[in-house]
């Protein structure tokens, strides 16, 4: 197991000069003493992320948004943010919608994503934000189960929601529609924001009341509902000061979608929460692209995943070389971090690359690399202070060093899932060895403390950093008339972690063609949504199966992967 390169600490100040003796005095307490409502009882983070800056502050000229594309370039300040979040808020409250309802946003990275999830926090609304990829189904499933009475979406993506289906959505608010084009529920969002008022008080709250609803993946079932509730600010602005150790000077830079819980946290929330700006880079990936934006804005932070590493090693080391960077270190997030691309980053940006593990359910950074500390290259080190790690078995005992077991935490820190949407029972699951919150994941833990990931526990599949249920796909491929049976599997790759791998067996009278299996394809992309659609299909005369006619994946796997099958007792025939 070990067997490994130390890499020395970033150079530099920090935030944290010494992980242990900042651990020894850590309390949440202190951390939120930095927000207003530590004195006045009022909690928004709307207000402690945006109005704070322009009322108390004099940051109301700061940049909040710097958004470009090809074409364009937008720069919203803080004050810009609180008048338009303030008029978002009141567009709203004119609707009659109200605290705790659940109002979706459908829309492509842009100024007007970020003003509008804003403004619904700012209501007291419960903001569901949507990656701009999913498809018709994927859409529905999530305005269904959590009864949205509103969404706000672009007249690019409006068409993949299917309002006559959704019995509990009212208000559709477009962006960059003609009036002309609008159906009767469907609202201009330039016309009612151009008659809204600046003036809007946030809804004063509690912080255990809820902010945010982010649908996610399990290995079984359709997604299921995380809940957060504003509390979570103390966790973002802990963690953008130490694990990504952003200071004063720095330019930060997170390159998630704000539709996954990393842009959520880090490229919209956090970054406000310590006073910078969030940047925000539309259109398609390139490598030019990349390195332009780090280039233009002088990124000194910048927070991405592996697979966007790996396609950018890809690209080669001259590419980088042209331009002029100013990183400080990057930190990496979503799959594991291969020794390699922390090699190519020291070579080619000279910086470390810090790991950071969490996941939707823990709404922030949990185990993570320091700039202070050493890294062995390929551990993820320990928890951020004021969070206790451990390696558990499967009735929760803590395991002694060195044993591979289940990677888990101690619940209660600021930022933890409040809820699983209508679904106590799923929530309690994840709890079932109080009060340890067991992440699904696999680790072991070295006799110095330092974490080693070591993969999913379940079916649960990361493709390029991207957590996508085998479930719904198998779902969606049986509801094409020439599928009988489906079972999807994670296949290792070398760029994208994992790529989707089906297996199907044909419906009677069916037979096989390159052609089917591209319409296939076509069909989980078209339905649900391009990074869930299966990359490679694979047919068979029949799947392997539980005596109750569950398919067993496991046994796909192990075959894919020239591995021992393991235990058959269950298995039919
Ligand atoms: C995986 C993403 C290895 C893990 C923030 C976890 C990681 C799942 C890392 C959550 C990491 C996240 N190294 N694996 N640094 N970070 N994961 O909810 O399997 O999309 O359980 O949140 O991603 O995925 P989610």
């Amino acid at each position: 197991m070990e067997n490994y390169e130390v890499l020395p600490p970033s150079p530099g100040k920090h935030n944290m000069e010494n992980y242990d003796e900042y651990c020894k005095n850590f309390t949440w307490e202190n951390v939120e003493k930095e927000f207003s409502w530590n004195t006045t009882g009022k909690v928004n983070i709307a207000y402690e992320a945006i109005d704070r800056w322009v009322d108390e502050k004099g940051k109301g000229n700061a940049p909040a948004i710097l958004y470009s594309d090809a074409e364009k370039e937008v720069t919203v300040t803080f004050a810009d943010l609180k008048a338009q979040s303030a008029k978002f808020a009141n567009v709203l409250t004119k609707l009659g919608i109200k605290k705790g309802d659940r109002v979706f946003l459908f829309i492509p990275r842009s100024p007007e994503m970020l003003i509008s999830f804003a403004g619904i926090v700012k209501a007291g609304c419960i903001a569901g934000p949507l990656f701009e990829a999913f498809m018709e189904e994927a859409v529905k499933d999530r305005l269904t189960d959590s009864e949205a009475v509103a969404i706000v979406t672009t007249a690019g993506q409006k068409s993949r929601i299917k309002k006559d289906e959704v019995p509990s959505l009212k208000h559709v608010i477009v962006i960059g529609d003609q009036e002309s084009n609008l159906a009767p529920y469907e609202i201009s969002y330039e016309k009612v924001m151009a008659e809204a008022s600046a003036d809007f008080t946030p809804v004063w709250l509690t912080k255990d009341d809820p902010m945010f609803l982010l649908y996610t993946s399990g290995s079984t079932g359709k997604p299921k509902g995380v809940l957060h509730s504003h509390e979570i600010m103390v966790g973002m602005y802990h963690t953008m000061r130490i694990s990504q150790d952003v200071q004063d000077d720095d330019v930060f830079w997170c390159t998630a979608d704000p539709g996954w819980i990393t842009g959520v946290s880090y490229s919209v929330w956090g970054p406000w929460l310590v006073g910078k700006a969030t940047i925000i880079r539309g259109g398609r990936f390139s490598a030019d692209d990349w390195y332009q934006t780090l280039e233009k804005y002088g990124v000194t932070v910048w927070y991405s995943a592996p697979t966007a590493f790996r396609m950018l090693a890809a690209a080669g080391d001259e590419a980088v070389k042209k331009y002029k960077l100013k990183l400080r270190h990057i930190t990496s997030v979503g799959e594991p971090l291969n020794p390699e691309v922390i090699m190519w980053a020291l070579r080619v940006f000279n910086v470390r690359i810090h790991e950071t593990f969490f996941m939707t359910e823990t709404g922030v950074n949990m185990i993570c690399c320091y700039p202070s500390e050493p890294i062995k290259v390929g551990s993820m080190f320990k928890p951020i202070p004021g969070v206790e790690a451990a390696i558990t078995d499967d009735e929760g005992k803590v395991l002694p060093p060195m044993q591979m077991g289940n990677l888990s935490l101690k619940k209660g820190w600021p930022g933890m899932m409040k809820e699983i949407w209508k679904n106590p029972a799923k929530y309690n699951e994840y709890f079932e060895h109080d009060p340890w919150y067991v992440s699904g994941d696999q680790a072991y833990m070295d006799e110095d403390g330092y974490i080693w990931f070591q993969g999913r526990n379940d079916d649960v599949i990361k493709t390029a950093g991207e957590r996508v249920g085998p479930f719904e796909v198998e779902s969606k491929l049986v509801e094409h008339p020439a599928v009988a049976e489906a079972g999807v599997i994670g296949k290792p790759d070398e760029v994208r972690g994992n790529i989707i791998k089906a297996f199907i067996a044909l419906a009677p009278g069916y037979t096989w063609s390159e052609e089917l299996g591209e319409e296939l394809k076509k069909f989980v992309k078209t339905g649900l949504a391009a990074h869930a659609a299966p990359r490679e299909i694979e047919v068979r005369d029949k799947l392997p199966k539980t005596r109750s006619g569950k398919i067993m994946r496991r046994v796909l796997k192990a075959q894919e992967m020239g591995l021992p099958i393991g235990d058959l007792s269950t298995m039919d025939d």
